[in-house]
């Protein structure tokens, strides 16, 4: 069997966030939740993580009514993290945002057209869809959206594409959650299909939850505001105030994958002990498999007492 001799670096690092649902006067969303500190402690975390973050991705529901101070608060929250990240910034618009207020605070432009954006960072694309639909609460891209993000898709992108949609075309299991979910996937399956996209990034649902389109994977990132409590029965739709989280996403090569931090932080222990981590540090890297993988007999006990 091959062992991997050395460890493996993804090409790009993306911190996706969801579902802020920023309130800019101080309310209380849904009477309990104070979004901005919501979002404060998401950004924090993003920022603890001391890795390198090549993109902060915020997938829709920026604000909770499209209050154009909730966007001007986006702003004030999230770029000076950005900046200290040396990350790019994709946001896209949700159900609950608005098209105008969206285009205008976080784009300088004064219309009601969907704000759909390409960004490339060493060579990977991510297209921001805006699958929000005027007047509703269910989600879709019109044929012009379609046509637009045929163009892009004509041409590859060295390292591929990622999209960002606010509603992820899978069918979550809360029936109220399927009537507000996004009205043709199999469009857009088959417009992927056999593209170079690699990876659909989204929300809307407020839980962590994955799927797949076509042969593409879904990462949808649970809400930072409040969740869904996915452990309820179906047809309730109970909110929880936690295990609020962000999706930690690494673009290897081969390989997309995505690991779930939850915002708040609870009791840690090193599980590596320091004189652990020091001893491995000097086996040469070559060696760290062999000398880190093989189990060891359990302590002898039979004499204590
Ligand atoms: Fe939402
Ligand atoms: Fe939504």
């Amino acid at each position: 069997m091959a062992v991997a001799a050395t460890t493996r670096i993804p090409t790009h690092v993306i911190a996706h966030l969801s579902d802020p649902h920023l309130l800019a006067d101080g309310t209380l969303l849904h009477g309990r939740i104070d979004t901005a500190a919501q979002l404060r402690a998401a950004l924090h975390r993003v920022e603890s993580t001391d890795q390198r973050i090549d993109l902060l991705v915020l997938s829709g529901d920026l604000t909770d009514t499209g209050d154009p101070a909730a966007y001007r608060l986006l702003r004030e929250l999230v770029e000076p993290v950005a900046a200290r990240l040396h990350a790019a910034v994709v946001w896209t618009g949700g159900n609950h945002d608005e098209r105008r207020p969206l285009a205008q605070v976080l784009f300088g432009v004064d219309t009601d057209a969907p704000q759909d954006t390409v960004t490339t960072v060493r060579g990977l694309r991510v297209i921001a869809l805006d699958t929000a639909v005027p007047g509703h609460h269910d989600g879709g891209l019109s044929d012009e959206q379609l046509d637009w993000l045929a163009r892009q898709l004509a041409t590859p992108a060295p390292h591929g594409t990622v999209l960002v949609m606010h509603h992820p075309p899978i069918a979550y299991h809360s029936p109220w959650m399927q009537l507000l979910d996004f009205r043709e996937p199999d469009r857009l399956r088959a417009m992927i299909g056999g593209s170079d996209v690699r990876a659909i990034l989204g929300g809307h649902l407020h839980v962590t939850s994955f799927g797949t389109l076509g042969t593409v994977p879904v990462f949808v990132a649970g809400g930072v505001c409040y969740v869904d409590d996915a452990g309820a029965p179906p047809e309730r739709l109970m909110a929880l105030d936690g295990p609020q989280s962000w999706n930690l996403v690494e673009v290897h090569d081969d390989q997309v994958v995505g690991s779930v931090v939850p915002v708040a932080r609870s009791e840690t222990w090193p599980a590596l002990n320091d004189e652990v981590r020091a001893y491995l540090a000097a086996v040469p890297t070559d060696r760290r498999r062999a000398v880190f993988a093989r189990k060891h007999p359990p302590p002898d006990r039979s004499g204590e007492a």
